[in-house]
């Protein structure tokens, strides 16, 4: 059965795509391994992260996610029984968009800077969405 959750948390870690690519590359091979795909924003001091494949493998990876020191107020935004995956091909694909990056923030928040806590679960999935396909992920397969 295949599950999908997503959360997002305040990161602790530097804007330094450096920090984040040391815990992304063990990441991706964990997630080779458990068959997990997905897609992690970093942007304005948040992660937005979507998390996709066998319920014990995600549940099990949300509850170490939950725990890492890089990272709080990890808040969980949906999880649910899903009939296919989004980002099959990313084994977990990252977005660093500008600062800003109001074009695409406007679509799906009240205001035109990334803030998570104000968008609805329709919205959330929704910006993942709108990267469905973007060349960027295919660098993470
Ligand atoms: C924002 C964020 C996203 C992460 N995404 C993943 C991921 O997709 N897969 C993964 O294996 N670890 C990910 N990690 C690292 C895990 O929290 C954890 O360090 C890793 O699964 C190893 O856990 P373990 O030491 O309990 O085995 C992420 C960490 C952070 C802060």
């Amino acid at each position: 059965m295949l599950l999908r959750l997503s959360y997002f948390s305040r990161s602790l870690v530097s804007r330094s795509p450096d920090e984040v690519d040391a815990f992304l590359g063990p990441a991706r091979e964990n997630n080779r391994a458990s068959g997990i795909t997905g897609l992690l924003l970093h942007v304005d001091g948040w992660f937005l992260q979507l998390l996709e494949g066998e319920r014990a493998a995600v549940s099990q990876l949300y509850n170490s996610l939950v725990q890492d020191y890089r990272h709080c107020e990890v808040t969980l935004v949906e999880a649910g029984e899903i009939r296919e995956r989004k980002f099959p091909n990313a084994a977990m694909g990252l977005i660093t968009p500008s600062p800003q990056c109001p074009g695409r923030m406007i679509r799906f928040g009240p205001a035109g800077t990334f803030n998570p806590t104000m968008m609805s679960v329709p919205s959330v999935l929704a910006l993942f969405d709108s990267f469905i396909g973007d060349t960027r992920l295919s660098a993470f397969s």
